[in-house]
C-alpha cells in the first residue's frame, strides 16, 4: 500500500445549519458524545497512514488549531491532582509522529478552493480530503485506509460512495459508473432526481493525485457561484481512473441535526454507562 501522508480537512465551511451554536463554535468542535468531530476524522486520517494533517480553516476556526495545541495549564493541573488518565487522554489526541498545518481560506469560495488552498503544503503527492461532516465508522480498517488501498499507484482517484434515496440526488455530488465495474465516467453536482444519472452519491472522502491542483486552476465557479471539487474531478477522470469506493462502514451526517442525533445515539448504545438511556428511548 502506497502511504497516503498527507490528509486535507477543508474546515472554512459557515456551518449555518448549525446556527446559533457556530456563531461561535465551529462545527468541527460539536462533539458526538465527548470528542468533537474533528477527532473522528483524524483518527480516521492516521488510521489510513497520515503524518502530516491541513486544515484548512477561516478567521472564526481558531479553537480547531487550540484544541491541537498543547493545554499547560490544564495539564499542569492534572498532573497536580494526579488525574493520570484524564491526563494521557489530553496529551494523547494526535500521536507523536503526526504534525498540523493551517492554512487559511480567506473567503468561503467552495470546497474545490478551499482544497487549492492546500495545494503550498501537498506539493507534488497523492493526498486524502476528509469532509468531518461525515463521521464513518466500522470495526475494521478506515473507509479513507479502504480507499488509500486502491490508490496504490498514486495515480488513480478514489472516491468513496454511498446509495442514496433517489429523491436526495440534489444534496451531493452524483456519478455514474461503468456497467459492472467501479470506475467512474462521469460526474455531476447536485442534479435533479429526473437528471441524476444514478442514485450513487460521493460523501465527504476523496483520494487524488495532486494533478487536480492545476485542474482546480482552470475551474470557474459552478453550481451555487462556488468553485466545485465536483468540476474539477469531473476534468480529471477524462485523463486517468477515478474509482467509486463503496466503502465497508456506516456514515452518518453530522453536517445535520438529524445525522448529529443518529451519530450520538449511534456512540451512547455501544457505552455501557449510557446504553440503558438509549434502550429506554427504544422502548417508549
Ligand atoms: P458544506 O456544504 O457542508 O457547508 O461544506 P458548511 O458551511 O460546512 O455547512 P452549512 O451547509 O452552511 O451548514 C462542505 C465542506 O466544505 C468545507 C466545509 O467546511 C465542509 O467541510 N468548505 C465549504 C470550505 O472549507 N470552504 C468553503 O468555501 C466551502
Amino acid at each position: 500500500m502506497t502511504r497516503l501522508r498527507k490528509v486535507v480537512f477543508p474546515v472554512a465551511g459557515m456551518g449555518t445549519r448549525f446556527l446559533p451554536a457556530t456563531k461561535v463554535v465551529a462545527k468541527e468542535m460539536l462533539p458526538v458524545l465527548d470528542r468533537p468531530l474533528i477527532q473522528y476524522a483524524v483518527d480516521e486520517a492516521v488510521d489510513a497512514g497520515a503524518d502530516t494533517l491541513i486544515f484548512v480553516t477561516n478567521r472564526y476556526k481558531h479553537s480547531i488549531a487550540d484544541y491541537f495545541d498543547s493545554a499547560y495549564e490544564l495539564e499542569e493541573t492534572l498532573e497536580r491532582a494526579g488525574k493520570r488518565e484524564l491526563l494521557a487522554m489530553v496529551q494523547g489526541l494526535l500521536p507523536p509522529h503526526v504534525r498540523c498545518v493551517y492554512v487559511t481560506q480567506e473567503q468561503a469560495l467552495g470546497l474545490g478552493h478551499a482544497v487549492l488552498c492546500a495545494k503550498p503544503v501537498v506539493g507534488d503527492e497523492p493526498f486524502g480530503i476528509v469532509l468531518p461532516d461525515d463521521l464513518i465508522v466500522n470495526e475494521g480498517p478506515g473507509a479513507l485506509r479502504q480507499m488509500a488501498e486502491r490508490a496504490a499507484d498514486g495515480k488513480t482517484g478514489v472516491l468513496a460512495v454511498e446509495e442514496v434515496p433517489h429523491a436526495d440526488t440534489g444534496k451531493y455530488g452524483i456519478v455514474d459508473i461503468d456497467g459492472g465495474g467501479d470506475r467512474i465516467r462521469h460526474m455531476v453536482e447536485k442534479p435533479k432526481p429526473e437528471d441524476a444519472p444514478s442514485n450513487l452519491a460521493v460523501v465527504g472522502r476523496y483520494v487524488l493525485p495532486s494533478r487536480i491542483f492545476d485542474l482546480l486552476e482552470q475551474t470557474t465557479p459552478g453550481a451555487g457561484g462556488e468553485i466545485q471539487l465536483t468540476d474539477a474531478i469531473a476534468a480529471l477522470l477524462k485523463e486517468t481512473p477515478v474509482l467509486a469506493h463503496r466503502f465497508a462502514g456506516t456514515r452518518f451526517d453530522c453536517g445535520n441535526k438529524a445525522g448529529m442525533v443518529r451519530a450520538t445515539l449511534h456512540f451512547a448504545s455501544a457505552d455501557p454507562e449510557l446504553r440503558h438511556l438509549v434502550a429506554g428511548l427504544e422502548g417508549g
